[in-house]
């Protein structure tokens, strides 16, 4: 298998991910939360595995007094491109009340991984409480789960992609681009198209 397209350089993710670190800081700076010393505090939830390659960047372009708490959630084992519902695996927090959290995520696709997070952190009542995706995908018959995003890196149109930090079967999540394999999943799926 190889990748047919690079659809988003290294170059472009690393600039775009350099914004989004310095938006959300000051968003967080400037509603009183990330303050060295201040409490409540801003906790910051990945979402594994994916996300790894993302949050790894971007925390370091967020002069903000955070701590990291990644969660687990399971979406489409295997070799399956399509969401098969998100089922959290492990880590998520339970002391989350009157915090301020940020979750963080590779790409809103279906919209099920982050609308199940969204639900039970918001049932934990934090003070405040954002997401942050590297992708949005756009979904032309909508999403399994509406769920309101306040930052995305990149839309892009509804194909599946790899690299830097998301996978195909386990595979190509060190890629430093993201790019299109060849042959599978979304619009180019199939023989001769
Ligand atoms: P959801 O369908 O919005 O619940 O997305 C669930 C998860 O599926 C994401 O966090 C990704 O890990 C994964 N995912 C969705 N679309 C893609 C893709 O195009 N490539 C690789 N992983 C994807
Ligand atoms: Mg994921």
């Amino acid at each position: 298998m190889r990748i047919a397209r690079v659809l988003i350089t290294r170059d472009q993710i690393a600039r775009r991910v350099e914004e989004l670190g310095h938006r959300i800081a000051a968003d967080l700076l400037a509603s009183g939360a990330g303050e060295p010393g201040v409490e409540p505090r801003v906790v910051l939830i990945p979402i594994l595995t994916g996300s790894l390659v993302f949050a790894a960047d971007l925390i370091r372009h967020m002069p903000v007094q955070m701590s990291i708490r990644p969660v687990t959630i399971s979406s489409y084992p295997g070799t399956s491109t399509t969401s098969q519902g998100a089922t959290i695996e492990g880590g998520l927090p339970t002391d989350l009340a009157g915090r301020h959290v940020l979750i963080v995520d590779d790409i809103l696709d279906s919209g099920r991984t982050l609308g199940l997070l969204r639900r039970v952190i918001e049932a934990q009542r934090p003070a405040s409480l954002r997401i942050a995706v590297l992708l949005n995908k756009h979904k032309p018959q909508g999403r399994d789960e509406h769920v309101e995003v306040e930052y995305s890196g990149f839309h892009i149109a509804d194909e599946f992609v790899v690299g830097y930090g998301l996978d195909y079967d386990g595979l190509w999540r060190n890629l430093p681009d993201i790019g299109v394999l060849d042959g599978v999943g979304g619009k180019g799926e199939g023989p001769g198209v």
